[in-house]
């Protein structure tokens, strides 16, 4: 076999191809019928869709580079992600539920990183045929058109996005009070189901900040990196560095607002989660 070196350029038109092939494969399979499985409740759902593609999305990947360590949402990691010089890291719906009850607003989710560093990402919308991606340094674009946060938004005017801040556990820790001040002062509030994609929308200056307690690494791999090409901040909700490799509260946002935000969001700080 004929192996291709992994230039970046080969890996950002691997990562591509098999987030087009995995957004048409799910896009045929939910024309059929499928198993809808619960992972932990029953607001944690697995289908037999998720899991064939994201067998599809690693088969792809190792057939060219076996040497490169994966890490999925549906599969079991093999060892420690740091042993490998390039990991890839991907979910193959993000947002299952809207694939189950909405059939729109899911996205696959398909990140390269070297030595810990986000090289590319890339986040496809089937539905709507829309391909986000970034290259490190190289900026981010949507369907080939340059994405460029350079708006300067006042947080007033900002319309804003969170997830799972209405629930029991944000109940418990506080969180559901500031982010409900929170939407007092802004434009207005919105919730779309697939944190890849409403990362994605933010760079694209559709949304103007996203805003979410624990994410898996999987959910923003690769749409931190399209926002920060794109111009805009990604970091902890008190502040600090989005790690690549475990769960994370995030906050996303233009640069214009990050500091008022991140202000508000501080009100935050002391309580007890990451
Ligand atoms: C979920 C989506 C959702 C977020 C959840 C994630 P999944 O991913 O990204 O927007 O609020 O925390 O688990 O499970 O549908 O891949
Ligand atoms: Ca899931
Ligand atoms: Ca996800
Ligand atoms: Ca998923």
């Amino acid at each position: 076999i004929h192996v291709q070196p992994a230039s970046i350029e080969n890996l950002r038109e691997l990562a591509i191809q098999c987030a087009r092939e995995a957004g048409k494969l799910s896009l045929l399979r939910m024309s059929q019928p499928y198993t809808v499985e619960y992972k932990t409740s029953a607001s944690d759902l697995v289908t037999a869709v998720d899991k064939e593609v994201e067998k599809r999305v690693i088969e792809m990947i190792l057939a060219k580079y076996p040497e490169h360590g994966v890490l999925g949402e549906e599969s079991t990691f093999q060892g420690d992600p740091h042993q490998f010089e390039t990991l890839w890291i991907i979910d193959p719906i993000d947002g299952t539920t809207n694939f189950v009850h909405q059939q729109i607003n899911f996205s696959v989710s398909i990140a390269v990183y070297q030595k810990g560093q986000g090289v590319i990402g890339v986040v496809y919308d089937p539905s709507r045929d829309e391909l986000f991606y970034a290259v490190k340094g190289e900026g981010a674009y949507l369907n080939g058109r340059k994405l460029k946060l350079d708006r300067q938004v006042k947080l007033e005017e900002a319309l804003l996005c969170t997830s799972v801040f209405w629930n029991k556990r944000a109940e418990q820790i506080g969180i559901d009070r500031i982010v409900k001040q929170l939407a007092g002062k802004v434009r207005g509030m919105r919730l779309l189901g697939s944190a890849a994609l409403e990362l994605s929308y933010v760079a694209a200056g559709r949304l103007d900040g996203y805003v979410s307690m624990s994410l898996n690494a999987w959910d923003f791999a690769a749409g931190r990196l399209i926002v920060e090409e794109a111009g805009g901040i990604v970091t902890k909700i008190n502040g600090q560095p989005l790690p690549y490799d475990e769960k994370s509260s995030i906050m996303a946002c233009n640069q214009a607002f990050y500091e008022e935000l991140k202000h508000y969001l501080r009100k935050s700080e002391g309580l007890n989660f990451n």
